[in-house]
């Protein structure tokens, strides 16, 4: 199936601001020669565009978008239109000041910026359903809408009086009574007995909960809105809605955001700095694999930078193949379009020199615009690689819940509950690496997520079990699945509350792993610690590095597969597995280094059947597959600054660079290809 139906090809094209142009009509002609010359087929509109609809109150004009949409049908365009919510007009904050959000400090905020309206103002909401409406009416049955593109990176909370309300609302409905709030609020700590429900305080630095649940109602909230303006089109349009994400935001629960998108977009700018390439292949193949796993199916990378991004610490000249090889990690992690912000450069304001398809000089002749045109051609080539599909046998969890429950924890040192490399975040990606660097196809999956059907389940740091997790895992493992659990998981419940009964889990997960984690060890630079292998090396090693985190564990039935080298616990266990139904589950008690996990993953994916999607490679060369009506293609990239040469199992075509059936691809600096069999 493809993104969009009737449309068997990839989408390739951006967001694309003509109302900063409108000056300059002649501007907007040549945009529409270059969109052909470029090979671009999709455009978001409007997204900003608010004020230019409706420049007065009640007075709207959409003569220019008539006109642009026109031109859109003429070369044969899709547009995903927007609902204007990100940028009020002027005139509407400044006569309605209660659409303004109001900051945690109950400060109301000034117009400005974008993106920073309040959630709950009814007038907020009246004045958006009429523009939403007569954009609807206007072009929902236009042959160039192809779906609406509601908002614009949803972010924020609003802390103002009818938010807070709605907070206690929330509160209401999810605990029933006072008592029970108070109950597993655990407030009689620090003498935090409620008597009203508005007493709650969710910037209440000493309440776990109030913390996790303002940012559970503030994911509510932004639902609530996305649900009211996809509400104000559908009387008139029932074409595909979604919004774009941004990554790992940690602000917003996507899972929940994903339920309502039609398809999953997302805005991605990766920055490639020397040294540091697999880093970010690896990390951003995390993210798109995660916006794949939300629906089972490609999504649309909406948003990326054809040049730079102005914001970076450094703004380096993309290097050749650079480009084309992120959009392709995109493609081969199972996007079925990429898209730019923005087509062309505006001339003035914050984001006047932030990277675009056409420059300020206004030609088809820079560096830029050439590899987007030479990027749209070869993207005509693999147009039947569109609508393919991932088949994971291994999946890893990230969940946003306990992401805020642990860093709305205070413990576990200044590195746990940082968004940095060490906290949750980083401690799922340093997995995910990992098991990436096997090229092995691979699922990122939420805790609520279906497990079955999965060979390979890796859970780190897994600080919150929500209800019915463990028993999940309980029957994963015991029809034959293997798991993978580390440190700090399974601290607490789904109210930030400690397991009674001992770590992980209590009862239930202390038994399927067969350890009880006593405690965490969490130490300065200058204590060193290892991990001892008890059997036969990993990746020649029997021994390695551990950083940072430690538990002190003891084994309750389960195997040592390894112990401590040091310190007063040296001996006792940091690697474990208990063999439970059908399958097992390992423990890993430390942060260990990279190699080690590395080797890990490696031995446990040959176990567990899961191969690479091809043999040999390189180890800079990383390798995808998507499959389609019986034929797989291979999406194989070079990661490194040197010419890589893969021997292949069988000849294959390279339809990327349009070269025959070879079993011996070479692969340029940073150069890509897609291989069918
Ligand atoms: C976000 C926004 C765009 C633009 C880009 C710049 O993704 O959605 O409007 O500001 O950032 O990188
Ligand atoms: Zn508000």
């Amino acid at each position: 199936m493809n993104l969009l139906e009737n449309f068997p090809a990839f989408l390739h094209g951006g967001d694309y601001n003509p109302d900063q142009w409108l000056r300059t009509p002649e501007i907007i002609d040549e945009d529409f020669r270059l969109m052909d010359k470029a090979r671009c087929n999709t455009f978001s509109i409007g997204i900003f565009s608010w004020s230019q609809y409706e420049p007065e109150e009640g007075k709207f004009d959409f003569s220019w978008l008539d006109d642009i949409m026109e031109r859109c049908r003429i070369h044969e365009k899709k547009v995903f239109l927007a609902t204007p919510s990100a940028a009020r007009p002027a005139w509407l904050a400044h006569k309605y000041p209660e659409t303004n959000r109001v900051s945690a400090e109950g400060v109301r905020q000034p117009w400005g910026i974008r993106e920073n309206h309040c959630w709950s103002s009814p007038v907020m909401r009246t004045k958006l359903a009429l523009i939403i409406r007569k954009l609807a009416e206007r072009y929902a049955a236009h042959p160039a809408l192809a779906g609406w593109h509601i908002s614009n990176e949803y972010n924020g909370a609003c802390h103002c009086p009818l938010c807070r309300k709605e907070f206690v609302d929330f509160l209401k409905q999810r605990y029933g009574s006072l008592e029970r709030l108070n109950e597993l609020y655990w407030s009689a700590f620090w003498g935090h007995r409620y008597t009203a429900w508005d007493q709650v305080d969710p910037n209440d630095r000493a309440m776990d909960l109030a913390m996790l649940d303002f940012q559970r109602f503030n994911t509510q909230q932004v639902l609530d809105f996305m649900r009211f303006e996809i509400e104000a089109l559908r009387d008139y349009s029932d074409a595909p809605v979604t919004t774009n994400m941004m990554g790992l935001y940690e602000g917003l629960d996507y899972w929940r955001i994903a339920e309502i998108c039609d398809f999953i977009a997302d805005d991605c700018y990766p920055v490639w700095y020397k040294g540091e390439t697999e880093q970010t292949a690896a990390q951003y193949a995390m993210i798109h694999d995660m916006h794949y796993s939300m629906k089972g199916r490609p999504f649309l990378m909406m948003e990326s930078c054809p040049g730079i991004p102005n914001y970076k610490p450094y703004c380096k000249i993309r290097r050749p193949g650079e480009f084309e090889r992120e959009m392709l990690l995109a493609l081969a992690h199972g996007a079925d379009g990429t898209m730019y912000f923005q087509w062309r450069k505006g001339r003035g304001n914050c984001e006047k020199i932030h990277g675009a398809v056409v420059g300020h000089d206004g030609t088809d002749r820079t560096l830029v615009f050439q590899r987007v045109a030479d990027y749209g051609a070869k993207l005509e080539r693999i147009r039947e690689v569109a609508g393919s599909l991932i088949r994971p046998e291994a999946a890893i969890l990230y969940d946003w819940e306990s992401a805020w429950a642990l860093h709305n924890t205070k413990g576990f040192g200044e590195h746990a509950g940082n968004v940095t490399e060490q906290s949750l975040c980083g401690t799922v990606f340093s997995h995910y690496r990992a098991l990436w660097t096997h090229s092995v196809p691979l699922s990122v999956l939420e805790s609520a997520c279906d497990f079955s059907g999965y060979k390979l389940l890796v859970a780190p740091m897994l600080f919150m079990m929500k209800p019915g997790v463990m028993e999940r895992l309980v029957r994963f493992v015991e029809e034959g699945g293997t798991l993978v659990m580390t440190y700090l998981s399974a601290y607490v419940d789904e109210n930030n509350l400690c397991f009674y009964g001992g770590n992980p889990g209590g009862k239930i997960l202390r038994e399927l792993f067969g350890i009880w984690n006593e405690d965490i060890d969490l130490f300065e630079p200058e204590t060193k610690q290892t991990l001892r292998l008890s059997g036969a090396p990993l990746g020649g090693k029997t021994e390695f590095e551990v950083l940072r985190r430690c538990e002190y564990l003891h084994a309750e039935g389960a195997q040592v597969l390894g112990v401590y080298g040091r310190e007063f616990y040296a001996g006792s266990p940091a690697l474990t597995v208990n063999f439970r139904g059908k399958g097992r589950a390992y423990y890993i008690g430390a942060d260990t280094e990279p190699d080690f996990l590395e080797a890990f993953y490696g031995k446990l994916l040959g176990e567990c059947g899961i191969a690479p999607v091809l043999p040999d490679l390189p180890p800079a060369v990383k390798a995808a597959r998507r499959e389609k009506d019986g034929s797989a293609y291979y999406f194989v990239q070079n990661l490194s600054d040197e010419t890589q040469c893969v021997r292949l199992p069988f000849a294959m075509t390279d339809l990327w660079n349009d070269a025959p059936a070879s079993r011996e691809l070479l692969l340029p600096p940073a150069g890509s290809a897609v291989l069918k069999a």
